[in-house]
């Protein structure tokens, strides 16, 4: 069997987990999960880092014992993460016993390979970063992440020989491209090993001035600096050097990390293996900050998400789909509440939540919940087949290469073609037309692919594709993306379905400043509100100034009922993206059924003055045109956004 072993960074513990510390760690349970549903033997390793300086310093500060105080705060790293759907194999922390042998293992072998010489050294020291940074790396003096000047230490250390291997991890990089990913985290290394010799490595901290660390083996007087101890978490874990079974773990490792903490993987821990004669791992995946304003959301900065209170208000699905949705890997992202609602509402309230809800309750309707014989094929059938094998091929090759933004839109190719499918088809025309067999086999066609895209979407939100592909008749725990389940087929005659599904509630957006309708000018000009001409002939030219008082905006319809005594009428609901959607009374009742226009886009007049029309509130129009073959909505070519502006 296959494996796969992926690690986080294992955080320090001097202040509790943020929004940057769940995204790192989602990403890796993801990752996990879409490999075990690969049918890959997986181990996923996690955990806290709780030697050195910062934790002494934070320990004292909050009156209690280094080990009292990374007991608490370690507590609340292990206990988050099964509350975000999190399940590591293992969470190490360096002060586990068997990871403080292994590090004294590690050091002696250095040591006894001549790796390791006492010498004295000066530099600046970020304690925030943990380490000395160098002169060119500090911006106007600070430390570019932390935002504060480093102290200047001077001592008598033992070095570790970093600069020896600087040639042979140079080669390395060079002849694996994929080593450091995405690219341009490989370029700023192989720039940084070219730019010169690299300085040696400080390992020890004397125990006159800190004693919260492993103690070296050779000199009892010193205590190993933290990152050669933390690094090591990833060989420790597996069970290296004792444990025969570690190798083949290794030899497959991934590690996941943010940009800040790049050169400690990608230079200090490929030279340590090289000395240690360990090979090196498979890649180091490298990903950008979350940001809020513009800048990195640190617990050092103050200005940090609560990923619990995120998960409370949208659902822990909602959550992790909208960290690995909007975050291109590699790049920054900002954190704001709009961008979540936005997303949110968007992609799974819209396009999924609607395909969910509309396909079971049609199905429901029509057939009572069980699926028919199916019978009457349609060329469209083969078109809808081939783009679901497209678009799961892009979305298993991208997840795979952790690039989860783009995996996720082209799995939403096949969540919007259902959306069209089911459009085109009309399955409201087909049960008025009494066309049963066909019916039965477009609604297995919808189905069988909503069950599809539920399981490529198990790693990204395993509770609702979970539920959803429970409400679709089928065992989310029998799932396998390496085996036929990752093939579009209908859901099979007599499958029993749920009657509906509701999963993605929309999220209210917030308060959102109201964009000016019009000019000033044209507003003092106010008078009658337009209306589009009802005949034909052409209508009395206008000035462009008139035409612009008008608030054209794409909605997405999310409800229409009839009108209780209007047999012409329809109360939609349209989403523009304000808070709550738009009432709207609309004379499309002899046209259309409801199932016809829940999730589709219009153009919606949206600043029309909201009226009473047999007693229900109106407030907007929906742009339509009435011609011989019936009535035709006006809406954009292609998706856009709820409440973008036509103009
Ligand atoms: O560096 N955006 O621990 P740490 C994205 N103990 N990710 C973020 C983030 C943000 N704004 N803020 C934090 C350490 N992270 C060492 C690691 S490993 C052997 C030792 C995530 O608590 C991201 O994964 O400072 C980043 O690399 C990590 O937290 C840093 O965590
Ligand atoms: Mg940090």
């Amino acid at each position: 069997m296959n494996r796969f072993f992926i690690t986080t960074p294992i955080y320090y513990v001097n202040a509790k987990p943020h929004l940057g510390h769940a995204y790192t760690t989602i990403v890796a349970d993801a990752l996990a999960r879409f490999h075990a549903l690969m049918g890959e033997e997986v181990y996923f390793l996690t955990g806290t880092d709780e030697h050195g300086d910062k934790i002494a310093e934070a320990a004292q500060k909050a009156g209690q014992t280094p080990k009292e105080y990374a007991d608490a705060i370690s507590g609340l790293f292990s206990a988050l993460w099964p509350e975000l759907g999190i399940t590591p194999t293992r969470f190490i922390r360096t002060t586990d016993p068997d990871h403080r042998k292994a590090v004294q293992t590690a050091l002696q072998r250095v040591y006894d390979k001549g790796d390791i010489y006492f010498g004295e050294y000066g530099g600046h020291y970020c304690k925030g970063c943990e380490r000395f940074l160098t002169e060119k790396e500090l911006v106007d003096g600070l430390c570019p992440d932390h935002k504060v000047k480093p102290e200047y230490i001077a001592e008598k250390n033992y070095f570790f020989r970093m600069s020896k291997y600087q040639g042979q991890l140079l080669a390395h990089i060079k002849a694996n491209p994929d080593f450091i990913r995405p690219r341009q985290y490989r370029n700023e290394v192989v720039s940084l090993l070219e730019s010169g010799a690299l300085e040696d490595l400080c390992i020890s901290r004397p125990k006159s001035r800190l004693t919260w660390g492993i103690e070296l083996p050779f000199d009892t007087n010193f205590v190993t600096y933290v990152w050669f101890d933390a690094l090591l978490n990833y060989l420790t874990a597996i069970g290296w050097p004792d444990d025969p079974d570690y190798a083949s773990w290794w030899g497959v490792a991934e590690h996941l990390v943010a940009k800040d903490i790049l050169k400690p993987h990608a230079v200090f821990w490929p030279t340590m293996l090289l000395s240690l004669g360990v090979p090196l791992y498979r890649h180091l995946n490298v990903h950008g900050y979350w940001l809020v304003r513009d800048t990195k959301m640190s617990k050092s900065l103050g200005n940090v998400v609560e990923p619990l209170a995120m998960a409370q208000k949208a659902g822990l699905s909602g959550m992790r789909y909208f960290l690995l949705r909007e975050m291109v890997f590699g790049a920054d992202a900002s954190f704001t509440e709009e961008a979540f609602a936005g997303r949110f509402n968007a992609d799974l309230a819209n396009d999924l939540g609607n395909l969910a809800n509309r396909s079971l309750a049609m199905t429901t309707k029509y057939f009572g919940g069980t699926l028919p014989e199916g019978g009457e094929d349609d060329a469209a059938d083969a078109a809808l087949a081939t783009l679901a094998a497209e678009a799961v091929d892009n979305f298993l090759q991208l997840f795979g290469a952790a690039q989860f933004s783009r995996a996720l839109e082209a799995l939403w190719e096949l969540v919007r073609g259902l959306n069209k499918y089911i459009d085109a088809m009309a399955p409201w025309t087909l049960a008025k037309e009494g066309r049963t067999a066909r019916l039965g086999t477009v609604m297995a066609q919808a189905l069988g692919g909503l069950r599809l895209a539920a399981a490529c979407l198990l790693p990204v939100m395993p509770e609702a594709a979970a539920t959803l592909l429970r409400q679709l008749g089928a065992d989310p725990d029998a799932v396998s993306l390496a085996g036929p389940d990752r093939v579009f087929a209908p859901l099979p005659a007599g499958t029993a379905v749920a009657a509906t599904s509701n999963l993605f509630p929309r999220l209210e957006a917030p308060a959102k400043e109201a964009a000016p309708a019009a000019a000033p000018k044209a507003k003092k000009a106010a008078k009658a509100e337009k209306k589009p001409a009802a005949k034909p002939e052409p209508a009395a030219e206008v000035d462009f100034e008139d035409f612009a008082r008008l608030d054209l905006r794409v909605g997405v319809v999310v409800a229409a009922a009839p009108v209780p005594g209007a047999d012409r009428l329809y109360a939609v609901s349209v989403d523009i993206g304000e808070a709550a959607p738009r009432p709207v009374v609309a004379g499309l009742a002899e046209h259309f059924v409801p199932d016809e226009l829940v999730g589709r886009q219009v153009v919606l007049v949206a600043n029309l003055k909201p009226r009473t029309l047999r007693g229900a509130t109106s407030h907007g129009m929906i742009l339509a045109v009435k011609s011989a073959a019936g009535m035709a909505l006006l809406g954009p070519s292609k998706p856009v956004a709820p409440g973008d502006r036509v103009s």
